[in-house]
């Protein structure tokens, strides 16, 4: 899958931008404020149809415009055109110039990964954010899981009132309880599965990666939950044991709505363990083995986006990342400056430099 072209009209500080771009590597230059992750944000909506970094999308139509509009051609067996305007009526997404009236028709169709400074998060904070993140991955590979987990989260309302209801009314009974543990338990369980087979893939591409980038360290994503090596009638039993509990704090306290993971450095929570660097790059990693994910899965290569990829980053392991790099994906790199990476490695790439809203493609590729 790649990006062919992208028009940006009034959107951030960017007036007017038509851009072709390369299909294998593409590296965007320019100060802090030049309007880089603006490009790359513009990128990420058109696939996703939201931005990666403000829920308002007010914020994304240049100041002092009324409307703004991206528009890109994607070329995978044949080419579409996928275009996004935005006003403060909202947000209207055409394919092909033909209106889409389902959301979710539209994101489904452009896979793309993204690495941004702001993903180090996915260590610092709350499990509820990691498993925001593993949800979003997961969903797009495999459709079924979204159904899933709204029904568990439907059952888990309901079984949390119904707790609430027993401690209120004393009722002895606990039949209903029982049918509604099991629903729960039964979903919960395919949930499970689902979020394990995936961590397991991502450990399966993740080690090596990392080694790559870093020439030593053993990298491992840790997945916690409680229905680790559980059957469904162990589950059960762990749940009835623990009714009275449940009930007095009115609250379902066990599932995989407390699922969460974490990165292992040679066997070390990278969190309290690693340097800021060897987050970064074990971040890194986990995107770079999504991206083999997505090509296992749906037999195409996503779009890979590095944004901000040099910062905190010494010179060897920049080479390292960009030596790595599949040339059959396409990929968008964005950094402030190109003179820490080695001109060698640079000849197959496209290099753009970004001056406040505006942009020029350097086609004598560094040399
Ligand atoms: N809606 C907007 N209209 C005009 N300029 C904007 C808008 N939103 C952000 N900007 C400007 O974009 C710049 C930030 O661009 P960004 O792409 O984040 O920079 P960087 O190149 O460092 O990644 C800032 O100068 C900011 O003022
Ligand atoms: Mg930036």
């Amino acid at each position: 899958m790649k990006l062919q072209n992208l028009v940006l009209k009034n959107f951030r500080n960017y007036s007017h931008l038509d851009l072709d771009f390369s299909d294998t590597l593409n590296i965007i230059y320019g100060d802090n404020g030049s309007g880089k992750s603006n490009l790359i944000e513009g990128i990420y909506i058109l696939a996703l149809t939201k931005s990666f970094r403000t829920n308002n999308d007010l914020n994304l139509i240049k100041n002092n415009e009324a409307k703004c509009s991206i528009i890109g051609n994607i070329i995978t067996n044949e080419k579409t055109t996928y275009q996004i305007d935005l006003d403060n009526a909202g947000k209207t997404v055409y394919i092909d110039s033909d209106k889409v009236t389902k959301i979710s028709d539209f994101v489904t169709k452009i896979n793309i990964v993204l690495f941004n400074p702001l993903d180090t998060r996915i260590i610092s904070d709350s499990p509820a954010f990691r498993r925001r993140m593993l949800n979003i991955e997961i969903s797009q590979i495999n459709r079924e899981y979204l159904n899933l987990l709204s029904d568990y989260n439907k059952l888990l309302k309901n079984r949390n009132a119904y707790l609430k209801q027993l401690l209120i009314n004393g009722n002895s009974s606990t039949e209903y309880l029982d049918i509604l543990t099991r629903k729960l338990v039964e979903n919960g369980l395919k949930i499970h599965l689902i979020r394990k087979e995936y961590i397991d893939k991502i450990n399966s591409y993740i080690s090596d990666i990392y080694r790559n980038i870093f020439e030593y360290g053993e990298l491992k994503i840790n997945y916690k939950s409680i229905y680790t090596n559980k059957s469904m009638d162990k589950m059960l039993e762990m749940y009835q044991k623990n009714y009275r509990k449940e009930m007095n704090y009115s609250k379902t306290l066990f599932g995989i709505h407390h699922d969460d993971i974490e990165i292992l450095l040679d066997g070390h929570n990278i969190k309290e363990y690693g340097s800021v660097g060897q987050q970064k790059n074990s971040i890194i990693s986990f995107k770079l083995a999504e991206v083999l994910i997505i090509k296992s899965v749906k037999n195409e290569y996503p779009i890979l986006i590095l944004d901000d990829l040099f910062s905190e980053l010494d010179n060897t392991k920049i080479n390292n990342i960009i030596k790595m790099l599949n040339r059959e994906v396409q990929t968008f790199i964005t950094t402030t400056s190109i003179d820490k990476v080695s001109k060698d490695l640079l000849v197959d790439a496209t290099l753009y430099q970004v001056k406040d809203g505006v942009i020029e493609r350097n086609d004598t590729n560094g040399k």
